[in-house]
């Protein structure tokens, strides 16, 4: 668990299953709170029951069960709505709402907008708190790197990246699982001159070591490590052979070789 306090709103990280994150937030000094993505029960419930926290609202990221598996055992403890993309309402358990790209809902006096972006699934959705400059973005991104294309398209997922890039560049970007080890392998493998891979590298071994969860970045630190936030770097571009090439092509030339990445 690790407590995070920008700007009146609070966020802690709940590790779960081999590699997830969840994230419980509250304005400082409510005990009300909300939860991003249920991985699993048992860390969700001994955090709000060490922090003192309630359990008001669930909102999933995405359809795969590892984001979804807890929300039946929550909602029987709590009685809590659970909130989702519209498209996966069908598909996520307990869901009682359906949430479109653009909507803004409120919880406790935080502001939470919806931003649809594609690609990992279909359903895929973002949650921005616009007044703090947090986003939790599921399976899209993550510490160097994004999301495997289960059911989205290379320019679904380009377009969702560029849409999360758009965001203020001091927002605080919050990820589903933590893989900042293999993705600042294949970081390093295709940009071995970006020095600034090396130091999130540095910095995220420390937490691991201290059994902490990673520190959310920035989205401008984030663009300065993540290669698929740097389709224009020229040296991404010539380790790829991809000089003149439209951003679309980096980026799908990108993706495959992740996909088949071993470290
Ligand atoms: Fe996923």
């Amino acid at each position: 668990m690790n407590v995070q306090d920008p700007k009146g709103i609070e966020v802690r990280t709940v590790r779960a299953l081999k590699d997830n994150y969840c994230y419980l937030v509250h304005r400082a000094g409510s005990a009300l709170c909300l939860v991003i993505d249920t991985s699993e029960f048992a860390p969700i419930q001994d955090e709000l029951e060490r922090a003192g926290l309630r359990l008001g609202l669930i909102l999933n990221t995405h359809h795969h069960g590892d984001h979804v598996d807890a929300n039946e055992d929550l909602v029987r403890r709590w009685d809590a709505p659970v909130y989702c993309s519209s498209h996966d309402r069908s598909r996520i358990p307990n869901a009682v709402r359906g949430l479109d790209d653009g909507e803004t809902f409120e919880f406790d006096g935080m502001e939470i907008r919806v931003l649809a972006i594609p690609g990992h699934t279909r359903g895929q959705i973002a949650y921005y708190f616009p007044q703090a400059a947090l986003l939790f973005v599921g399976d899209t991104l993550f510490s160097m790197g994004c999301g495997r294309l289960f059911e989205g398209t290379h320019e679904e997922m380009c377009h969702s990246l560029e849409k999360i890039s758009s965001l203020p560049p001091q927002t605080q970007v919050f990820f589903g699982h933590e893989y900042t080890e293999k993705n600042g392998a294949f970081a390093l493998n295709v940009e071995p001159d970006n020095i600034c891979i090396h130091a999130r590298l540095r910095a995220a071994r420390e937490s691991m070591s201290a059994d902490r969860p990673t520190a959310a970045p920035t989205l401008a630190e984030e663009m300065r490590v993540n290669p698929f936030l740097r389709l224009k770097s020229p040296s991404i571009r010539r380790q790829l052979g991809l000089e003149g090439a439209r951003d679309i092509e980096v980026f799908a030339s990108l993706r495959r070789l992740r996909d088949v990445f071993q470290g």
